[in-house]
């Protein structure tokens, strides 16, 4: 068990340290493909996309098919990249009778939590998840993408742990941007918001060249059909509005949310760009052009969520 020697430094008993510093942030020390950082400002961004996620489900973290899938006896969940813990907490008060384990590379977990609520720290990327056969009803996966090296193998050991009708819910960001209802690609060489497609085009290769899978998010079913493990496998898209141009009060919500996770994963993305070997001056100046499109664009920005769930199908 890790102690809390304060607030920014966790030892574990056996002097192992979880984290180390880089640009003024802090990163995972267990993962070193997971380049994103693990300090305040991300558990910050972290904590939008959770409220960003729960107005896409309506104010509800969780979709009629978790409810089905939890309505009486105990249960088991399994939270993969559970972050601050924010959605396994509120799956423990929402189903008190419900055991749910959240594991990340880094204890930066809630201290306080519900009596069948339970952080681990691992890593989902090096070894098989330490959870025997069938022993899950449910697994989330939500924005981990980035962290697991081989996404069809995690797949498989998701199937491994759930037991047959045990329900897998995969919720990934695309790494791709819109403007104005378009893609991207669409756009020709030097048109719309340069900059901030600058930025994605370059996460995405910093991604490729860590050995990340960028397109996983919009695969999804076929990754789990392939799997020849799950049945009743359904893919749904979210349009994620970026910024203050929505009329409907809930979409303005989604778009401000939006608006302010990017704004912390701006400069958040920087040790990674610069860990590729990017010159620092480049870097700064991807940073600062995405920045300036995000405040000042005239082009209406979106993204897309991409959702996937199935059942394990009975051996
Ligand atoms: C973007 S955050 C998402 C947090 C949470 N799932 C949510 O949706 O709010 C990704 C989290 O996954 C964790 N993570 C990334 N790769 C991982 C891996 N291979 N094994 C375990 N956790 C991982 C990170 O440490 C981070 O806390």
């Amino acid at each position: 068990m890790p102690t809390q020697e304060d607030d920014d430094e966790y030892l574990a008993l056996d002097g192992y340290e979880f984290f180390y510093e880089m640009q003024g942030r802090k990163f995972n020390t267990m993962n070193p493909t997971y380049m994103l950082p693990a300090d305040n400002e991300e558990i910050q961004r972290f904590t939008l996309f959770h409220r960003l996620v729960k107005w896409v489900f309506c104010g509800n973290s969780f979709p009629g098919l978790v409810q089905e899938t939890l309505e009486s006896g105990e249960h088991h969940v399994l939270d993969v990249g559970t972050g601050r813990g924010d959605w396994a907490v509120e799956l423990c008060d929402m189903f008190p009778s419900v055991h749910v384990t959240g594991v990340d590379l880094v204890p930066i977990q809630y201290q306080e939590v519900p009596p069948k609520c339970l952080f681990e720290i691992w890593d989902a990327n090096a070894h098989d998840l330490p959870y025997g056969d069938r022993h899950f009803d449910l697994v989330h996966a939500r924005a981990v993408h980035t962290g697991i090296l081989d996404y069809p193998r995690f797949l498989c050991q998701v199937g491994r742990i759930l037991r047959p009708g045990g329900l897998i819910l995969l919720i990934e960001p695309d790494l791709r941007q819109w403007a104005n209802n378009k893609p991207e690609l669409k756009f020709k060489q030097g048109a719309g918001p340069r900059g901030w497609f600058t930025f994605w085009e370059t996460y995405r290769s910093c991604l490729f060249a860590i050995g990340i899978d960028v397109t996983v998010p919009q695969r999804l079913k076929k990754l789990l059909e392939e799997t020849n493990m799950f049945e009743q496998i359904e893919e749904l898209e979210g349009e994620i509005p970026v910024g203050f141009y929505p009329i409907k009060r809930a979409l303005l919500t989604v778009g401000q949310l939006q608006w302010m996770a990017y704004d912390l994963l701006l400069p958040a993305l920087k040790p990674m760009f610069l860990s590729v070997g990017l010159p620092e001056a480049s870097v700064d100046q991807i940073v600062k052009d995405a920045q300036h499109d995000l405040y000042y664009t005239k082009f209406k920005l979106s993204s897309r969520l991409r959702i996937a769930h199935a059942r394990r199908r009975p051996n």
